[in-house]
């Protein structure tokens, strides 16, 4: 079956990285994942990574004096794969505008809020402060605006009185690994219609 090809990037635990590798694993999926770029050494992604037979390379931030070169060495890395697809999975760093204008393919996002509510770092706690009484997730393409490209798909939950941080975030959590393999594979039948 023909396939489109997907580099991930994370930077954490990788549940999500997990929830897009287990959905690869299905041969109907039409997508799969060809390697894990991180920026954090050690992180849990990579382990994942590892466990899946999946190729992981660390490009790591922290030791890098110079941003511009750690986002070159990140785009040169992915022209050696040249994904069809660039998958954000808790990538914690944000991609500059000359960075897109290096690699122009899609890349997509997952950020827990429904976007464009509670933008940037923390939007659980945005969404706690505020007193809404829902929240979600967002699946979008990744542009040079900050958690402003185009949204692909949305999943909500409700917020409940009695949640906390911790709470909110796991029932988030829950939705966005349910939401992202669904959004991946939409996008990748787009890209095959027009292979
Ligand atoms: C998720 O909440 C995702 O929406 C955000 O970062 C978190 C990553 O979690 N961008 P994980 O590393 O996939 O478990």
């Amino acid at each position: 079956m023909n396939k489109v090809n997907v580099v991930v990037l994370a930077s954490g635990n990788g549940s999500n990285f997990q929830a897009l590798v287990d959905a690869c694993k299905k041969p109907k999926y039409p997508a799969k994942i060809q390697a894990l770029i991180t920026n954090v050494s050690g992180c849990y992604a990579s382990t994942r990574a590892l466990d899946a037979n999946i190729s992981s390379i660390c490009i790591p931030s922290k030791f890098w004096i110079d941003r511009v070169a750690w986002e070159q060495a990140i785009v040169n890395t992915l022209l050696q794969y040249n994904p069809d697809i660039v998958c954000l999975a808790g990538f914690m760093k944000i991609l500059s505008p000359e960075f897109f204008r290096q690699w122009t393919k899609p890349v997509l996002n997952i950020h827990p809020s429904l976007l464009p509510e509670f933008k940037g770092l923390d939007a659980q706690n945005q969404a706690l402060e505020s007193g809404v009484n829902q929240s979600g997730c967002t699946v979008h393409y990744v542009d040079k605006t900050l958690d402003g490209g185009t949204i692909i798909g949305q999943s909500k939950v409700r917020i409940a009185k009695r949640d906390t941080l911790e709470s909110l975030t796991t029932k988030i959590l829950k939705q966005e690994h349910k939401l992202y393999p669904i959004v991946l594979k939409k996008i990748s039948r787009e890209i095959l219609r027009i292979k």
